[in-house]
This record gives C-alpha cells, sequence and structure tokens, in this order.
C-alpha cells in the first residue's frame, strides 16, 4: 500500500469527525499522528486516546498570545509527524504562524454552503435566513474567516426545517463522509488549483 499520510486533527467539542477519520481512513490512506485540543475536557480526546493517538491541549489562555499559542501547537504537531492539519470541529482561529508551517495541507469542515453562512453558529444563522437548502463545505483554511478555497461540498433540501438540532442530524453524515474523502484525497495528492482559476480546486479521479 501506498504510504499513510500523517494527520493531525484539532477539535474543540465532541470530535464525531474525529471519530469518522478514526474509523475511515486512520490506518488506511492516512495515520492519525496527533490531536490536539483547545478545551482541556474536549470528549473528542477521549476518542483520540481509546484509538491509541497522542494528545495535547492547547487553551489560548495559556499563552501571551494567539501567535505564541499557535507556534507552541504547530511546533507540537510537527514532533508527532503531522504532514497536514484536519481542523474537526476547532473553534479558534490560526494565524499566518501556523499556517506557514502546513502549507496548503490545512483543511476546515463547516456545516454551511460556504460562502454562505461562515463563522460561528453557521446553521442558526441558515434557519434564520430562511434558507431551503443547507449543506457541508470542507475547505482548504486561509487566515479569513471559512474563506479558503472549497475542495468538497454536498448540499440537503430541508425546506420545512426550524431546529438547528434536525439540520445538524441531517448533516453529520455529510460530514462524516466528505470530512474522511477530502482526507484520501489530499493523501494521494489527488487537488490542485484549476491553472484558469486558482480558487477552484480540481479533483484528480482515483484510479480503480
Ligand atoms: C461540526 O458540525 C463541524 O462542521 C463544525 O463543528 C462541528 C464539530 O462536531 N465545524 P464534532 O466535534 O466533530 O462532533
Amino acid at each position: 500500500m501506498a504510504e499513510q499520510l500523517p494527520i493531525a486533527v484539532l477539535v474543540s467539542g465532541t470530535g464525531t469527525n474525529l471519530q469518522a477519520l478514526l474509523d475511515s481512513v486512520h490506518g488506511h490512506e492516512a495515520r492519525v499522528a496527533a490531536v490536539a485540543s483547545s478545551v482541556p475536557d474536549a470528549p473528542a480526546l477521549a476518542r483520540a486516546q481509546t484509538a491509541g493517538v497522542p494528545t495535547a491541549v492547547f487553551p489560548r489562555a495559556d499563552y501571551p498570545s494567539r501567535a505564541a499559542r499557535d507556534e507552541a501547537l504547530a511546533d507540537w504537531l510537527a514532533a508527532e509527524g503531522a504532514r497536514a492539519v484536519v481542523l474537526a470541529g476547532y473553534m479558534e482561529l490560526l494565524g499566518e504562524v501556523f499556517l506557514d508551517r502546513f502549507p496548503g495541507a490545512v483543511i476546515n469542515v463547516h456545516p454551511s454552503l460556504l460562502p454562505a453562512f461562515p463563522g460561528l453558529a453557521a446553521i442558526e444563522q441558515a434557519l434564520a435566513y430562511g434558507v431551503k437548502v443547507f449543506g457541508v463545505t470542507v475547505h482548504f483554511v486561509d487566515a479569513g474567516v471559512d474563506s479558503g478555497p472549497v475542495i468538497l461540498q454536498r448540499a440537503v433540501e430541508l425546506p420545512d426545517a426550524r431546529e438547528p438540532g434536525a439540520v445538524l442530524a441531517a448533516l453529520r453524515p455529510l460530514e462524516h463522509e466528505l470530512l474522511p474523502e477530502a482526507v484520501r484525497l489530499l493523501a494521494r495528492a489527488a487537488i490542485a488549483p484549476d491553472p484558469e482559476n486558482p480558487r477552484r480546486m480540481a479533483i484528480r479521479a482515483g484510479e480503480g
């Protein structure tokens, strides 16, 4: 089998997307080499520990600045051998200091069809707007808020949705499919900018 891409996963919460990665790509196309949390008691940490993956916590309050936190975080991930970074419910922004350490190799999953509803409470924003189509985006991370180039997107029609919990329940399966799929694409270097529009990520079809 081809070499496994060592990835780090950053979390802040329950970690269902981390679990999807552990259950699907871990040990196959990729290896989850490290899990870091911004929150000390995030349930995601227990999922990593159960899978035997090294964990660490980097609370923002422990560092004099965000740049100092980002540098310590990048140092630890690099020491654990990570070559790409997946944000899976990570509730912090990452600055250039961090992104420059993993160029073109930091991705995020967001519960809306970007560029609609970036930032916090995306599902609540979409419900307040009154949309009938919801969705999930996996994108490269840049220094903005959910503004990097789109890798994968999938939509679901929910014309009668009113409750954030119901929308989240409909989006979960999409997240848990799209995020591992994006990691597989990253692992086989199958994502490249379209020469005519570098914002557009072209996906090279897989063998077989
Ligand atoms: C997901 O809805 C993701 O799209 C958003 O945060 C949530 C994380 O959920 N960025 P989990 O911790 O992976 O269960």
